[in-house]
Parts: C-alpha cells; structure tokens; sequence
C-alpha cells in the first residue's frame, strides 16, 4: 500500500480490526486505533510497543462529538490519514420474535451511521488535499436477504450502496473508495452465530486479504474467493431457487424463535 502511510481504524481492539493493527503496524504504518474500550485500547497498545507509529482515541462512533474529537486529536497529531477504516460494528442474530425496533436501530446506529459518521469526518480535508482513501467494512450478507440478519444485511447493503456512489462524487478530487466485504471470520461477532458456517477463516487471514486488496485501490475487496464468488452467483439467482437453497443449507424453514 504504497499510497498509504497514516491509518485511521475504528473497530480496532477485536477480531478483524485487531489483526488489522498487527497487519499494518508489521509493514510499517502508522495506525491511530478507535474503539470505545479505554483500557483494550491500551492493553494493544502496549502489547505492540509501536512507539510513535501507534496512538489510540476511545471514541463512540455513534456520538458525532466525540468522534470528531477524536479525529481532531489525531489530525494535530499526524495531519489527515491516508486512510480511514470505518471497520467498528455489531451484529445481533434476529428471529422473528425477537425482532425489535430498539434492536434495529441498535445495529444502524452503529453499523450504517457510524460508519458514515467516520467517513465524513476526513472527507473535507482529503479534498482538499487532493488524496486520500476511505474504506468501509461492509459484510457479503450484504448482497442478498438470509434468515435472521434483516437488520444487519440491511445496515452492510445501506453501507455499500453510499460506497459505491461515494466513489463517483470523489474521485474527481483524488479520493478513493473501497468497500470491504468480508464473509465468515472467526471473532467475537461471529462466535455466537448458531449455524455452520461454510468456509471461515480465521482474522489474521481476513487481515491478509483487505490489506492486499486495499493496495490495489479497488472499489471491492471480497474474500474468501470461493465463497465470494459463489455469493455473486446466488445473487443473479431467481428468488424462488435462491430462497430454496438458504432455507436448506440455514435449517430457517425448521427454526422459530
Ligand atoms: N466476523 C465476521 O464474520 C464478519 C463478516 C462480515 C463483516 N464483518 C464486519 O467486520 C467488522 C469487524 O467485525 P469483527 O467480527 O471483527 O467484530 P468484533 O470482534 O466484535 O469487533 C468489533 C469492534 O468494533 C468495536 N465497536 C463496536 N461498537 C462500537 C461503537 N459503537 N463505537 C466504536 N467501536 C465500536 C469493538 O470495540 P468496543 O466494543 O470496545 O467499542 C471492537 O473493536 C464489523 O463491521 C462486522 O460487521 C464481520
């Protein structure tokens, strides 16, 4: 990632954004971490003894205030990033009784809004210094409807779709835009999922696949390959056989919550 020397990176003391820092910190970035967590925040700090290629800022990324202090600190302390992650976000599994508007909007609050929110921070300041690359963590559920992710499939669609137009508005302005879309990972987030999930990789290796499809400034980085590809095919499915395949390989036919 040559274009990159400063990163910006929400979502930063678990799982995908963890490996991340390990990621960025061994080639040689500077990583400023984000996440609401003071103390992960330091333990990882501490753990890479990084000295000044790493500085953290605890922040919500639902509050805009506090984020955009966060984005100060770290602006006066190492200019505009290169780059800017929005990787922070949730996911709650939702059968049909437990489906709720406080739910809902738990998961766009965090990740649609706070998302954007992280993103437009930079944007003006990217602009006007005529680079810069802003990178959104968005999911492959985000192509097509499963069982139990109404809410969170529709926050990563959201997400990806402001992506995609984002890149065009941009661009002329030496912006870029790039839409990460991972499938199965081993963290946190996934550790509760109560289905099999085909072909997970674990975040070290996720970490691997965004920070090679990153240098390549494309719009998409969707890994893994197979799995990726395969969930492009599903999309072009028509949705009486695309619906029957999801309730056989999901079990969703047979579960009620
Ligand atoms: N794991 C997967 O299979 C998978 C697949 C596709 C997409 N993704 C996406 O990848 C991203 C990272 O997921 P992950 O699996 O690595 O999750 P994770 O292990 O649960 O980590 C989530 C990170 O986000 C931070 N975070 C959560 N809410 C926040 C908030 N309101 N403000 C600031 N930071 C917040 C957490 O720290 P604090 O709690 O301290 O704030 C933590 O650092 C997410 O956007 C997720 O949707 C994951």
């Amino acid at each position: 990632m040559q274009h990159v020397q400063t990163i910006w990176l929400t979502g930063a003391t678990s799982g995908i954004g963890e490996a991340l820092v390990t990621k960025f910190l061994a080639e040689g970035k500077r990583v400023a971490l984000t996440a609401r967590n003071d103390q992960k925040l330091s333990e990882i700090a501490s753990r890479h003894q990084a000295g000044e290629n790493l500085m953290y800022v605890a922040a919500d990324v639902r509050n805009e205030d506090v984020l955009a202090d966060a984005y100060d600190k770290i602006k006066a302390e190492w200019g505009v990033p290169d780059l800017v992650m929005a990787n922070a976000g949730t996911h709650i599994n939702m059968t049909a009784n437990e489906i709720s508007m406080e739910a809902c909007r738990h998961l766009f609050e965090i990740n649609l809004y706070g998302a954007v929110n992280t993103l437009l921070l930079p944007l003006p300041d990217m602009i006007e210094r005529g680079s810069g690359h802003l990178v959104g963590v968005g999911s492959l559920s985000s192509y097509r409807g499963l069982p139990w992710a109404a809410a969170y499939g529709a926050t990563k669609a959201g997400l990806n779709n402001f992506l995609q137009s984002l890149r065009f508005d941009v661009e002329t302005y030496g912006v870029t835009v790039t839409a990460v879309n991972p499938g199965f990972v081993e963290t946190q987030l996934t550790s509760l999922n109560p289905f099999p999930m085909p072909m997970i990789v674990s975040a070290e290796r996720a970490a691997e696949y965004i920070w090679k499809g990153l240098s390549h400034k494309k719009m998409e980085v969707h890994f893994p390959p197979l799995f990726s590809w395969a969930c492009k095919f599903m999309r072009i499915l028509p949705y009486p056989i695309y619906h029957q395949i999801i309730r056989r390989v999901t079990g969703s036919a047979n579960r009620r919550g």
